[in-house]
């Protein structure tokens, strides 16, 4: 089985959990867009009735262009699903998110649901978390203050540029990301607090004690990791 293959698997499969009436978190990512896709055909050819909140510009225009009834927090600010992908999972449901720059939105959406799936491929499970670079959203005015903080704690981070390299890339909600290639973070909470303190983050992709469930898509079909 393809990556590719994994994904829309897992993305399915994430789909069959929503249920009618239910109000759903939108993740972001290409098995997020497997997600949405599946959970746009349950609405087009069952008829199921939900409301969703996006995580990103990105997943909302999916949504919408799939007939999908995607409003904001203010109209909907209690969800009872999220779904979404990550960049790694390691034992105890941490995560790293934000490969795909929607961190500070994800995390936000994530808070406001009482049940976060987070659906993966085989790839993304791993014993410690780091060897993904951590993302780091930045307000822009502190970039060098905050670059200064993190080289201080050996995390080792670089702004995240467009993928042409005309210049760094802004998130959704006109930030910087540094990617901290930092290794190994043996203590996750301990990081998480240590880049919580400087000012000028205004999130970190460490996601802790948020996700309850994990699907992971491999050889063996999607097995679902409760703990
Ligand atoms: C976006 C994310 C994504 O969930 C993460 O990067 C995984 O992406 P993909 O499903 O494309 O592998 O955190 O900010």
């Amino acid at each position: 089985m393809t990556q590719d293959e994994a994904k829309a698997l897992v993305g399915k499969r994430a789909a069959q959990l929503v249920e009618d009436g239910m109000a759903v978190g939108l993740g972001t990512g290409s098995t997020s867009t497997m997600f949405i896709k599946a959970l746009g055909e349950r609405v087009k050819n069952e008829g199921l009735k939900i409301r969703c909140v996006a995580s990103s510009d990105a997943s909302t225009e999916l949504g919408l262009s799939l007939g999908m009834d995607v409003v904001t927090l203010n109209v909907l600010p209690e969800l009872d699903l999220y779904i979404d992908g990550a960049d790694e999972v390691a034992p105890g449901f941490a995560l790293i998110k934000g490969g795909g720059a929607a961190l500070l939105r994800e995390k936000i959406v994530a808070s406001s649901a009482k049940k976060f799936v987070c659906v993966v491929d085989s790839t993304k499970l791993v014993e410690k978390l780091g060897k993904f670079p951590l993302p780091i959203e930045v307000i822009k005015m502190a970039l060098p203050l905050v670059e200064k903080r993190l080289s201080e704690l050996d995390l080792n981070p670089k702004l995240r540029m467009l993928k042409d390299g005309s210049g760094p890339l802004l998130t959704d909600e006109q930030n910087y990301i540094l990617d901290c290639h930092c290794g190994v973070i043996e203590n996750p909470e301990e990081t998480a607090a240590e880049i919580r303190n400087i000012v000028g983050v205004v999130e970190h992709g460490l996601f802790l004690g948020l996700a309850s469930m994990v699907l992971v898509a491999g050889e063996d079909g999607v097995t679902e990791i409760t703990e």
